[in-house]
């Protein structure tokens, strides 16, 4: 089988499939900033160092490889994918997001600007894809350790917020598939949870899984805009006040549950309540 490249080895979806990769015997080279933060079951894999807007080391990054899982860039330089068809790339799964068919084209949103960039992009370059478009990754419940941790409390400003999170491992088990097999060939997956359930019912499955009563404290927009950005100081607080505002929303539009993991791998997407369980420590003082 010919060399895959995983882009954000040190992340949360990269390094999943990086493991998963590896135990099905890929030859597999990860990409990462920082060869420091590399966990140690995947150090047995060739690292290479690099970012996506430094195109001498993405070029050496893609050479000799023929599958690629892609990050969307936060800032897309134009030359990278054609560099990819240039270093001989046949196929790109992308990371993207359920903001592209979520959010109309005409919209200034942001993240389904990005989104709906690199997905262009990856088609002009002529290379192969596939789109893996999540709607919602049960992992942002981890911004919620700290409280939890501090005072066993969750504080979002709409409890009854409709959600549909989905297992970030199962958004490696699914690039795994597309990677490994090329059944899922120019397609692009709405990916999601197996049910829609209320913040508030999210956190009582944390606080199941953790064996401690969790209290959720509803605080008003503003608090909650200004927790983001003293958690998120990189972020603009147009993307927090977005965020707020579609929790909001959600409150009486639930995001929809779709059928493309299930239809693409045969098998139901987990619970949130096994992610609660599998992500106990995370959430144990
Ligand atoms: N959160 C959601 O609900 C949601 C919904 C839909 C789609 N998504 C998509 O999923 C992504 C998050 O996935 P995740 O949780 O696995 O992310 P994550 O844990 O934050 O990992 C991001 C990875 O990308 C790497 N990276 C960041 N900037 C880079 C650059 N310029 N060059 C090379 N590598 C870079 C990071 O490297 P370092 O370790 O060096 O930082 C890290 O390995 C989002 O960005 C979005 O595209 C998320």
């Amino acid at each position: 089988m010919s060399r895959i490249l995983i882009t954000g080895a040190t992340g949360h979806i990269g390094g999943l499939l990086a493991l998963r990769l590896l135990r099905n015997k890929a030859q597999v080279r990860l990409l990462v900033r920082d060869f420091n933060r590399v966990p140690d079951q995947l150090r047995q894999a060739e690292v290479v160092s690099g970012e996506f807007g430094d195109l001498i080391a993405m070029r050496r990054a893609l050479t000799g490889v023929e599958r690629v899982f892609f990050y969307t860039p936060q800032h897309l330089d134009a030359s990278l994918f054609p560099l990819a068809a240039e270093c001989g790339v046949k196929q790109i799964v992308l990371l993207s997001s359920a903001s592209v068919v979520k959010v109309s084209a005409q919209s200034d949103n942001p993240v389904a600007q990005r989104h709906r960039r690199a997905e262009q992009a990856v088609q002009e370059s002529g290379i192969d894809w596939t789109f893996l478009r999540p709607d919602l990754l049960a992992s942002n419940s981890l911004q919620w350790a700290p409280s939890i941790l501090a005072n066993d409390e969750v504080r979002v400003p709409y409890p009854e917020s409709l959600r549909n999170p989905i297992h970030e491992d199962d958004i490696a088990l699914i690039a795994a598939h597309a990677l490994l097999t090329s059944k899922l060939s120019r397609s692009a997956l709405t990916l999601t949870g197996p049910k829609a359930l209320t913040i508030a019912e999210q956190v009582r499955l944390i606080s199941k899984a953790v064996g401690r009563s969790i209290t959720c404290v509803r605080i008003s927009p503003e608090e909650a805009i200004a927790d983001y950005m003293g958690s998120h100081p990189e972020a603009s607080p147009r993307v927090a006040k977005l965020l707020v505002e579609y929790q909001h929303k959600t409150v009486t539009q639930a995001a929809a549950n779709t059928v493309d993991f299930l239809n693409a791998t045969g098998i139901e997407a987990r619970t949130f309540g096994k992610w609660a369980q599998d992500h106990r420590a995370a959430f144990t003082p």
